[in-house]
């Protein structure tokens, strides 16, 4: 993997940029956030009234600090497989007279408490734009173009007037509609092969792009890549939809069932074989329609999955549910999700971390407190400085075998060019003992100076943060140098993951 050089194995890896080589501007929506009502992410999470550091409204205020942090661009709400039975009138009006439902989807007790208007409110205050789900598994069309109604339209109508009775006479203007939730998938109430769903979609959009035809459409694809009508379900759905959906969704929650880091840490390259799937999807159903017109990748669920699989409420309010902690190993893949939608800018436009808090999250809370688990940290980072082009990647990497994945590269990266000349590069290094010497080299600018480096690396790939010790794992700063060349070099620490800015001036 590398060279022996007095007693030290040196691995070294070179990455060739040239910013005039691009594959599109980054969409900061990949950065975005997702909220359903499940567990104790809403209630005890987001919502939390009796708790010291929640505001008069209930909002936690440290859960609020740190996801602005996190930069999130848009929130989806309010499911997941939540939605697929969920009747939005519930969550509306006076509290006092919303009615307490039984969740079908995590067997739970939904008090209604908190709604449309309140993650409104929660999301102004963040600071984020709303992606709301629609029903469309027990619910359809006429349902979600009432939910339309309530979100976007000026008063003067039945649903926009009780919007304003409620306290809220300016719409809210939700631009993105996500038609359902993995209606693929056979868990789903109201799961429907694909030409049914294509139908239900169909309808249920043109009628809401009827109402508002700002909006932007995302049609359900496939729940993951095992599913056996992965692509095929996609397909049909965009052959029915083409003229009226702009995205389709993708989820993924990875795992390391295997107890294997090495296998595990090869995650990235599966990442980037889901969007190219997607890549050529769009471009075959395109050239069958002979059309002119783009759709992108929405991946708005994904994150590691696989430690806490509780997922029964027993018909209790805000259970305990996948509250997955989070180690160093899962951040370095949490890492190359990002890494992944950043290198193919031109197909993903939409990404939500599943989910915000509690819930397979980066935060977790108790009553008075809140924990920062290790995959905030990338996030954080690289919602900050991956900013402006995502550039071609031309890596020189040594490989390892990583199990039945094969040789796959040491290092995993990303790189994004900002119109003020920074240039941000994010680098993984899957080496669970040697750091990589890693050296950047632009063909048409030089570095001038280096304006920071952080990273996040350790030796145990298990260690993660917990109330006892919450500052195991915290991103550190880092250096980095220019060389004689005008190169950027630095090293990424074994298990570790780093993201160096520089300024630059043409060669
Ligand atoms: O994020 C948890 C669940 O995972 C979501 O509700 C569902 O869409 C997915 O299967």
């Amino acid at each position: 993997m590398g060279f022996i050089k007095k007693g030290i194995i040196e691995v070294k890896a070179t990455l060739h940029l040239d910013t005039q080589h691009n594959v599109g501007t980054i969409d900061s929506r990949i950065f975005g956030g997702f909220s359903e009502h499940m567990g104790r992410c809403i209630y005890e999470g987001i919502y939390d009234p009796g708790s010291p550091l929640a505001d008069e409204r209930g909002f936690r205020l440290d859960v609020l600090a740190a996801l602005k942090k996190l930069r999130m661009p848009i929130m989806r709400y309010p499911g997941g497989n939540f939605v697929s039975t969920y009747n939005w009138v519930d969550g509306i009006g006076p509290r006092s007279e919303r009615p307490r439902r039984p969740d079908y989807a995590w067997r739970s007790v939904e008090t209604n408490q908190f709604g449309t208007d309140e993650f409104m409110e929660w999301a102004k205050e963040l600071g984020t734009e709303t992606m709301m789900a629609i029903n469309l598994g027990t619910k359809g069309a006429t349902e979600a173009a009432a939910l339309l109604e309530y979100c976007n339209l000026p008063v003067g109508t039945y649903w926009a007037d009780k919007r304003a009775e409620n306290g809220h006479p300016d719409p809210y203007n939700v631009k993105l509609w996500c038609l359902g939730n993995e209606m693929d998938g056979p868990w789903q109430a109201g799961h429907v092969p694909a030409e049914e769903y294509a139908r239900r979609a169909d309808q249920a959009g043109k009628i809401m792009r009827g109402l508002d035809k700002s909006i932007e459409l995302i049609a359900c694809g496939s729940s993951g890549r095992g599913m056996a009508t992965y692509l095929n379900y996609d397909r049909v759905t965009l052959e029915y939809c083409w003229n009226d959906i702009q995205y389709v969704s993708a989820h993924r929650y990875s795992e390391n069932h295997r107890n294997d880091t090495g296998w595990f840490l090869a995650e990235g390259t599966e990442i980037e074989r889901v969007i190219e799937d997607y890549a050529g999807l769009f471009d075959y159903v395109r050239g069958l329609k002979r059309s002119d017109k783009r759709v992108y990748l929405s991946f708005d669920e994904w994150n590691v999955w696989y430690k806490a699989k509780e997922m029964d409420g027993r018909w209790t309010e805000a259970p305990h549910l996948i509250e997955e902690v989070y180690n160093l190993e899962d951040a370095l893949v949490a890492a190359q999700y990002l890494n992944a939608f950043i290198r193919r800018a031109d197909v993903v436009k939409i990404g939500c971390i599943a989910q915000t808090v509690n819930v397979i999250a980066p935060l977790l809370t108790k009553k008075d407190g809140l924990l920062v688990q290790s995959i905030y940290y990338p996030f954080a980072l690289m919602a900050e400085y991956a900013v402006g082009k995502s550039l071609r990647i031309a890596l020189d990497s040594p490989v390892y075998t990583a199990g039945e994945r094969g040789e796959t590269p040491v290092v995993d990266v990303s790189a994004s060019y900002a119109e003020d000349g920074t240039l941000a590069v994010f680098g993984v290094n899957r080496s669970q003992t040697e750091a990589v010497d890693l050296v950047i080299h632009a063909a048409d600018v030089r570095a001038v100076a280096i304006t920071g480096v952080d990273q996040l690396s350790g030796t145990d790939p298990k260690a993660a943060n917990s109330w006892e010790q919450p500052n195991l794992l915290t991103q550190q700063a880092g250096t980095a140098t220019v060389n004689e060349n005008g190169d950027v070099v630095f090293s990424i620490p074994a298990l570790g993951f780093a993201a160096v800015r520089a300024t630059t001036a043409a060669r």
